[in-house]
């Protein structure tokens, strides 16, 4: 367990893009209520991610992290829930049919709610007002009123990612993510796409497998895998206000754990070395991510690495590179050598995202769906050069047809983004944009896997 370390020791430390809550005895009152909340995961469930995680570390499997950039209380519908699910599920079939290696599926979901934000003001004509920080810190409208920090949004936070997470849980073992509906999992608007056909080539091939097997006994009754699967939920621990009230105490191994999600990460902005968001996490025994940007040196990282994994547990921590199309091939080596070097087993994951965000002519925040790729395959090469493994793909997407992200099969033009632009931060891949992504990926992973088959033989 962390030396000098409780679930309050963060307070003494620099804190970075958290609120300041007008009404300090409401928010106490909030945390207070909170501390006595059932947990939303169990500890044993944590420790599982963390044995599925180091498998990945070790090169046997893959990473699939996603969802929405910022969950929102409007959007809180089950068809959300159910259609972002149901995206991720069909990727993780594409990539574990091509690539043959398990996938490990975590949800961008049910506490996605905080964010940090490049200015802490927005200005619309002559008025400025404090950011939108997330629902559940203060609200999107523009009003002075709704980006006033209000604890009890915490308490709604709770709520929604409960009702989420039940329903997470019952498609995912409930019968939902049976392998043998692998056909209905494709969603209609997707159907015009050219990798919607694709994809139900490699749905017939499955079933035609699952035909055979059936024929040698092997069935969902006999073996529960194909019944369901294990999916997890993680978000960037960030309003530690939150993340605090929300630690407990294992009654089994005494160990601290943040029980808001199975998985939490340090965002870019706020990974420096003495942050609060770095001391609370390093107590808490959750897998923990850490965002890797371009303004992060390799003794920074390794300093990092020895703060929040001094045992060097595998499984624990998901270094997620986001440096940028054009910045990845250059910037990562550096890192990626010296972790080796020192040899911390880390999952070295890909978000091709927020360094790939460009303002379009008419003032949509967009990002370029060519780009997106371009750093996928630019973090792949770094891998296959340096003789690492590519572990995982940390996106922001969703199962709506939106119009965020520009480009994709579908092509979506700067013109066409005002027509599905739902989004409360960042740019999303939509339905069609994520599966073309996940036949990306499938031969990317192909590709490493033929390599190392080749050195070995
Ligand atoms: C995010 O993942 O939503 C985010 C803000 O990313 P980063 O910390 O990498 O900028
Ligand atoms: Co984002």
């Amino acid at each position: 367990m962390a030396t000098n370390w409780n679930a309050n020791s963060w307070r003494a430390a620099e804190a970075k893009h958290l609120p300041t809550y007008p009404d300090a005895a409401k928010l106490v009152a909030v945390e207070e209520t909170l501390t006595r909340f059932p947990p939303l995961v169990f500890a044993g469930e944590a420790r599982a991610l963390k044995a599925d995680l180091a498998q990945v570390a070790a090169g046997k499997g893959f990473l699939l992290q996603g969802g929405d950039c910022a969950e929102s209380f409007a959007e809180f519908h089950p068809n959300n829930i159910r259609d972002t699910f149901r995206v991720l599920l069909q990727m993780a079939v594409v990539l574990t049919f091509a690539s043959k290696q398990p996938v490990v599926k975590v949800g961008r979901m049910a506490g996605q709610f905080a964010k940090p934000r490049s200015s802490p003001v927005e200005k619309i004509g002559d008025v400025e007002l404090p950011s939108y920080l997330g629902d559940n810190i203060n609200g999107i409208e523009f009003s002075a009123e709704s980006r006033i920090p209000d604890p009890e949004r915490m308490l709604r936070a709770y709520s929604q990612a409960a009702a989420t997470l039940n329903l997470l849980r019952a498609f995912s073992t409930g019968g939902y993510a049976n392998l043998r509906q692998v056909h209905q999992w494709t969603l209609d608007h997707i159907g015009k796409s050219p990798w919607a056909a694709k994809f139900g080539e490699m749905a017939d091939k499955i079933g035609e497998a699952l035909d055979f097997m059936e024929a040698c006994g092997v069935n969902p009754g006999t073996v529960p895998q194909l019944q369901g699967t294990t999916f997890y939920t993680s978000h960037e621990a960030l309003l530690l206000q939150y993340e605090q009230a929300m630690t407990r105490q294992d009654s089994l191994t005494g160990q601290w754990y943040d029980t808001s999600a199975h998985m939490l990460w340090i965002g870019d902005r706020t990974r420096f070395e003495g942050s609060a968001h770095v001391e609370f996490l390093r107590g808490v025994g959750n897998p923990i991510g850490m965002k890797c940007g371009p303004s992060l040196t390799p003794d920074a990282l390794l300093r990092m690495l020895d703060t929040l994994n001094p045992a060097r547990e595998p499984g624990r921590m998901t270094l997620i590179s986001r440096f940028g199309h054009d910045k990845v091939e250059a910037g990562l080596p550096p890192l990626v050598r010296a972790v080796a070097r020192e040899g911390h087993p880390v999952v070295w994951s890909c978000d091709p995202m927020h360094g790939n965000v460009i303002k379009a002519d008419n003032g949509y925040k967009t990002r370029p769906f060519d780009r997106i790729l371009s750093e996928v395959k630019g973090f792949f090469a770094v891998h296959r050069a340096e003789g690492t493994h590519a572990g995982g793909i940390h996106i922001e997407m969703t199962g709506q047809d939106v119009t965020e992200c520009t480009g994709g099969a579908i092509a979506i033009s700067e013109a066409s983004l005002a027509d599905r632009y739902h989004t409360h931060c960042d740019p999303r891949l939509n339905a069609a944009q994520s599966i073309e992504l996940a036949f990306l990926l499938a031969e990317a992973i192909n590709l490493e896997r033929a390599e190392r088959k080749a050195e070995a033989a």
